[in-house]
């Protein structure tokens, strides 16, 4: 890169969020159709037209400052994706996974809040006050896409993930093995666990791809209110 002036800079930036966001426009889809809560694929969905939008948003970024709209390899972006389609391989489908790929979906969310909220601020200081503004309204979006997320697997995901699944989600989840696994047992413990024939049994889990997801909840744990 060879950014001399922040101007520089700035446009470098603005490559690497474009080449990032068009990569999640792909990306996007394809978690929609792993997840199984209905809320998830929606947000999947929803963010993956919004992301369409973004792309659009950040041409208008690129002519309001007369520089030509191209992509720079987005490393940062092609990492979290790459770690998404690694736990659709490796996660059956169900509450895990959809774990997972909200853990990957906040992780992009949370780069492209970093890399807009820098990419404002750089076209406020240059004075670039149509870029400015173009660029809020989408920072504004990742993070209400991000608390989306956070509101899907506090209320519903993380929870079902955890009285879900058995032996095979207990060895081969690779998701926060630790924690999850103390509260499994802790879960298992209470009587909780969803082994086929448990009070939450046959809901949200691997093999409920249509179940009403979103809605239908396994019973609450006592003494887990700190999420
Ligand atoms: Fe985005």
């Amino acid at each position: 890169m060879a950014a001399n002036s922040l101007r520089d800079l700035f446009i470098e930036e603005l490559r690497d969020a474009y080449d990032g966001e068009k990569r999640l426009l792909k990306a996007l889809p394809k978690l929609a159709k792993a997840a199984t809560n209905v809320e998830l694929q929606k947000a999947f969905t929803s963010h993956a037209k919004e992301t369409g939008r973004q792309v659009t948003r950040l041409e208008q970024v690129f002519r309001s400052i007369g520089e030509s709209a191209r992509g720079k390899k987005c490393d940062g972006i092609i990492g979290i994706v790459e770690e998404a389609k690694t736990a659709m391989e490796e996660i059956e489908e169900g509450a895990v996974l959809d774990a997972a790929l909200i853990a990957g979906g906040q992780r992009a969310e949370h780069y492209e809040i970093a890399a807009y909220g820098t990419l404002a601020h750089f076209a406020d200081l240059l004075g670039e006050q149509r870029a400015k503004e173009l660029l809020g309204a989408t920072l504004d979006e990742e993070k209400a896409a991000d608390e989306k997320l956070s509101t899907i697997a506090m209320s519903d995901v993380n929870r079902q993930a955890l009285t879900s699944g058995g032996e095979e989600s207990e060895d081969g989840g690779g998701l926060a093995r630790g924690l999850q696994g103390g509260m499994r047992r802790v879960a298992k413990a209470m009587g909780m666990a969803n082994e086929g024939g448990g009070r939450g049994g046959g809901r949200g889990n691997r093999s409920t791809k249509r179940s009403p997801g979103g809605t239908a909840r396994a019973p609450r744990a006592r003494g887990t209110k700190k999420r």
